[in-house]
Formats: structure tokens, sequence, C-alpha cells
């Protein structure tokens, strides 16, 4: 018995269609599609209808082309690679004016989207001025092998948020930059800015935009607590077994360092193969397991093993479920746990067996 990290395929390609409805999704697939598996996700993406990926890094991107000769990849993160780029058809961002300026000559024939900076301030041109000005300057370029403007995109950086006013502060910045634009003639083929939390929020894709460019929702994660359940669902499992079940007494101490002392006689205690060094965080190990559909309190979280503390109808060999869609990762999200993609870039795929089914 070895612990185990799963997804239903059938589950995750639905969730990603209910995400989809008939919206232009550009799906974003980096670090591994979420740790899903790049290919596994472009594959079930590709089958429901989404054709646009996003990534931060070229290596995926390439990986992306190979597996989808026609989709549209954008690379939100700026390389020099420019060769690269161009062999695999990769859309970029233009992340500033110094990149620009610095790389005029080399950006030859690449698609390039135009990024605004907004409150999030990691990457992007400042103002309004300076997108004028590349707009300006590229128009005015009569060398004949120069970059093509394809897009305009953002990044929201509080739409997660509810209780500040920062989403409305930039959403507002954001759209004054589009619709300036947009009114003063510019076209762009591509014009994106929300994530999974703003998608939700502003119930599709806003107006004059192409697409939304989604991560979190098509894993199965809720953005924020007030989605239903059914409108997003999980469909990856992490589970362990139970090895042995001992009992304990008042004023033992279990696991290292005095990480549990039992304050009954005969306290049950379940060992369960599966602990930090796969992945699973010491947060999450404050709130419970799931055995047989019952809920148990975790004890103690070691390198490969976990304390949970259990009752009579508990026996070796018994599933202990760590993650399913009743022990959602959006529901130790809420809980403080840390983000979605922290929980699910904790998992270690080295060590969990890994199965699609
Ligand atoms: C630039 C960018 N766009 C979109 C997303 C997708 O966000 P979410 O997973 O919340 O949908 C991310 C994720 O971090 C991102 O960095």
């Amino acid at each position: 018995m070895t612990a185990i990290w799963s997804v239903n395929r059938q589950l995750f390609r639905k969730n990603a269609e209910h995400v989809k409805q008939n919206n232009s999704i550009m799906a974003v697939v980096k670090n591994n599609a979420y740790h899903y598996g790049l290919e596994f996700a472009v594959e079930q993406f590709l089958n429901i209808g989404i054709d646009t990926f996003s990534t931060t890094s070229l290596k995926e991107a390439i990986r992306i082309r190979n597996i989808a000769p026609n989709a549209t990849i954008f690379l939100m993160n700026a390389v020099n690679e420019f060769d690269k780029i161009r062999q695999h058809h990769i859309q970029m961002t233009l992340p500033s004016l110094s990149f620009y300026y610095e790389n005029i000559n080399e950006l030859y024939d690449i698609e390039v989207h135009l990024e605004y900076e907004n409150l999030l301030h990691r990457s992007g041109f400042k103002t309004i001025e300076e997108i004028k000005e590349v707009l300006q300057h590229h128009t005015q370029n009569n060398n004949k092998r120069k970059m093509c403007i394809k897009g305009l995109w953002t990044h929201f950086g509080y739409a997660d948020e509810f209780d500040v006013s920062e989403y409305d502060t930039e959403r507002t910045s954001w759209l004054s930059v589009v619709n300036t634009l947009l009114d003063e003639g510019y076209h762009f083929d591509m014009i994106h800015a929300q994530n999974s939390a703003s998608y939700y929020r502003e119930q599709g894709v806003l107006s004059n935009h192409t697409h939304a460019r989604v991560g979190i929702a098509l894993y199965g994660s809720r953005p924020y607590k007030s989605i239903s359940e059914f409108d997003i669902q999980q469909s990856l499992t992490v589970k362990g077994n139970v090895i042995q079940v001992r009992e304990v007494n008042a004023g033992d101490f279990c696991g290292y360092s005095f990480a549990f002392e039992a304050t009954k006689n005969n306290t049950k205690l379940a060992v369960v193969d599966i602990g930090y060094g796969d992945g699973i965080l010491k947060a999450r190990a404050q709130h419970e397991a799931l055995i047989n559909n019952k809920r148990y309190p975790i004890r103690a979280l070691m390198m490969s093993h976990m304390f949970v503390e259990v009752d009579d109808s508990v026996n070796a060999q018994d599933e202990v479920i760590l993650y399913n869609n009743n022990m959602r990762v959006d529901e130790f999200t809420f809980k403080g746990v840390g983000a979605n993609s922290e929980q699910l870039s904790a998992m270690n795929h080295d060590s969990l067996i890994k199965e699609y089914r």
C-alpha cells in the first residue's frame, strides 16, 4: 500500500466544461497545469473546446505546442530566446518600455500582447501613455520585419479579495485603458485580464474582452467561498492507508517532540502512510481526515506518516482521504491552510503514486 494522488478524468472534463460554459477561455496551465499534469490537462481542455493556453515557462509553452499544433499559446513571462518563440509560434507578453526598446530588432515576426502593470506591480507598462508610446512607435517603424501587436492584457491581483476596494480600483483603471485605446481606434485581436475569481465575480467575460484567463476553477477549486460547490467540482483525490491501529493511554506522548499527548486511556491512533514528505502541509494536518466517510482529527504529522485519532470502526488497510470532492482543497483554503494552488503545489509527485482513472 502506498499513498495515491489520483484524478478522475471524467470529472475533470465535466468540471472544465461547466466552468467554460459558452465563454472563450484561455486556460492557465503553468506549473505543470497546477500540478495536474500539463499533457493531461491540455488534452482534456482541447477536448472540451479550449484551444488557447497560457503559461509562464517557455519550456512548457513548447510542450503545449507539441501536443496542440494549432493552439494559441501565450507566454506570460518575457524571455530572450526569440528564435525558439518564432520557431514554435508562441505569443509573448511585452512587459515594459525598456524591454521593447532593448529588443526591438530581435522581436521581428513575434506576436506580442502589451501588458498593463496595474496594482500587482509584477510586470507591464505603468501608464496608458507608455502603451500609446509603443503603439505609435510601432506604427512609425518602417522596418518590414517587426513584431506584431496581437493583444492587450493585465492581471488582477485583488479579484480574490472581498473586504477591500482594490479590485474595484484595478478593474476601473484597466477598463479605462481598454476603452480609451478602443475609442481611439486601436485594435487588438486578444484582450484578456480575468483570473477565476474575476470571471465568477463578473459572471463571465468582461465586455470588449476576447478571453478570460482562468486557472484554478478549471482544476476544481473555488477561488472564493460563496461560489456553490456544485459549480466547481474537484476531480483530485489524495489518500493514504491505515497501516495499523494502536492504543495509547492518558499522558502518553505520541509523534516526534511531544506532538500529541493522549488525554484518555485506550485512545485509538491510526498510523497512516502519508506525511509531509508526500506534500501534506503542516497547516492541513491541523484539520481532519476522512475514513469510511467519517471525519477524524489528525493528531500528529511526520515525514512519511501521520496519526489520526479514530474509533473502533477503523481498521488496518482502511483508506484515509486527505483530499477528495467531499474534503476539498478549497475547504482548507477557506480555513486558512494556504491558497488552493499552494496546497496543490505542495504535493510530492515523486513519492505519491500518480493515477488518472
Ligand atoms: C497572470 C495570471 N493570469 C491568470 C492566472 C490564473 O489565476 P487563477 O488560478 O486564480 O484563475 C494566474 C495565476 O496565478 C496568473 O498569474
